[in-house]
């Protein structure tokens, strides 16, 4: 099983470029089945998630050329297949988001049900919900979920909460649709805009995107484009993180500032200096860390993405800091794994109080999701000592040349096994 040795090397000094986003590319992927025109993506992080979605589309009968990295070329001109199976759909959750863009260009799909993951169950309902307000019949059996329509008509759907599959998957089912579609309560994520943005590029009238309330009016077809995959918030903001936890001085390129928010002001609160210039952030940390509290929340609040990053910076802050994760009813995997590295967490329900230490210790710990494992390279990096990380195919799933990265950062971290 391979896993990353880390020896902390005390603070981080150095510049890290940040990739494309994993979450807008994915959806942007699933989009291209819309159109019998090719398609350029650029700028799409090299990641397992991004693979492994290339399987699922090639299997519908997507042809995909990768000319260079993080360069992808997408033809769709015959969708030879609308279903896809339990095999890949277990790798990877995301990869549902072929359901609305089938169902705009076929008329028709059948899913494997996206299995649950580490932090939570992922239910589907207002994803199923939107298919039905747009006229499919929809029916769930022997774990398949089967979408059936022989005209697409556009409708109002409500989510009960701002989904971002859910709002992802239903804009893409109605750009085809007869007439508007509107979304209430819509996810409001910089992702949904990406898409929204690469939708209208290739034709679709979609207004709205990045408020609660999008409107879809419905075209006859959709045209080929090229387009650039935004800049990944998540990705950023665990540099962030990492450089207030180890202390040092970094600058983070290629990020669209206005998405940090949440994650810049919290920093600034837990004492750490952010200079913004452009596209390029600089993070200064003496390493002393004041204690915060956290509650996640969709765009614009504190992304769930970044509890556990932060939890990992607040074991060391000095007093007691108190994380609330609201969006997923068990995103707290992480915190067994830190205590094990001698953090001081108690979870209450929602809440994780956590009384910061002087110092973590090294070991071996094991990434239980995607985020779980960023937060354990940040504990590892302030270690005086080795730490060992199993499973760390979890953490890059979501973090591009990450090795590469943290060693220009002055990080020491092997992969073995
Ligand atoms: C997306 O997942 C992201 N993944 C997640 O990032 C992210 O954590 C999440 O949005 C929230 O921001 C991708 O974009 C590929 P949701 P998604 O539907 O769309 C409930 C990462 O680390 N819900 O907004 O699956 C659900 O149970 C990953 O990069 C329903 O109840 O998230 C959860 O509690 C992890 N019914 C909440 O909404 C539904 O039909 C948020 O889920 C759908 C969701």
């Amino acid at each position: 099983m391979e896993k990353f040795v880390i020896h902390g090397t005390g603070p981080l000094e150095g510049s890290v470029r940040i990739s494309g986003a994993k979450n807008a590319a994915l959806p942007i992927m699933c989009a291209t089945i819309l159109t019998k025109d090719k398609i350029t993506l650029e700028d799409v992080p090299e990641l397992k998630d991004v693979t492994l979605l290339t399987e699922v589309l090639r299997g519908l009968g997507v042809k995909i050329e990768h000319p260079e990295p993080n360069t992808y070329i997408f033809d769709a001109s015959e969708i030879t297949n609308t279903t896809t199976g339990a095999d890949l759909m277990s790798k990877m959750r995301a990869s549902f988001c072929v359901m609305g863009p089938l169902i705009g260009r076929m008329g028709r799909t059948e899913n494997s049900l996206p299995g649950g993951c580490a932090i939570g169950t992922r239910p589907i309902d207002l994803h199923l919900k939107g298919f039905r307000a747009l006229g499919c019949s929809v029916r769930t059996e022997h774990g398949m979920v089967c979408a059936k329509t022989d005209h697409l008509k556009g409708s109002t759907v409500y989510l009960d909460f701002p989904s971002v599959g859910a709002t992802e998957n239903i804009m893409m089912a109605a750009v085809l649709a007869d007439g508007e579609t509107t979304i209430d309560n819509a996810a409001m994520e910089p992702e949904i805009v990406d898409l929204s943005n690469f939708l209208n590029k290739m034709g679709a009238q979609v207004r709205g995107a990045g408020t609660s309330t999008i409107k879809i009016k419905g075209v006859k077809e959709l045209h080929g484009c090229r387009h650039q995959i935004i800049p990944d918030r998540i990705e950023a903001g665990t540099y962030m993180v990492a450089v207030a936890a180890t202390g040092g001085n970094i600058n983070i390129e290629n990020v669209i500032t206005s998405h940090m928010r949440p994650v810049i002001a919290k920093l600034k609160e837990a004492g750490v200096e952010i200079y913004e210039n452009g596209d390029t952030i600089n993070v200064i940390s003496n390493g002393t860390i004041e204690s915060f509290d956290i509650k996640t929340l969709p765009y614009p609040g504190m992304p769930t993405d970044m509890q556990a990053q932060f939890m990992a910076l607040a074991t060391l802050a000095k007093g007691t800091s108190v994380i609330i994760e609201t969006v997923f009813e068990n995103r707290f995997m992480h915190v067994d794994e830190l205590n094990r590295m001698g953090a001081n967490i108690r979870i209450d329900g929602k809440n994780a109080i956590v009384q910061g230490v002087h110092k973590l210790r090294g070991g071996k710990v094991r990434a239980t999701d995607l985020r779980c494992g960023a937060a354990l390279v940040i504990a590892a990096l302030t270690v005086d000592g080795k730490t060992e990380i199993e499973d760390i195919y979890h953490i890059e799933r979501g973090y591009e040349n990450l090795i590469e990265k943290l060693e220009g950062l002055g990080a020491h971290v092997v992969r073995e096994g």
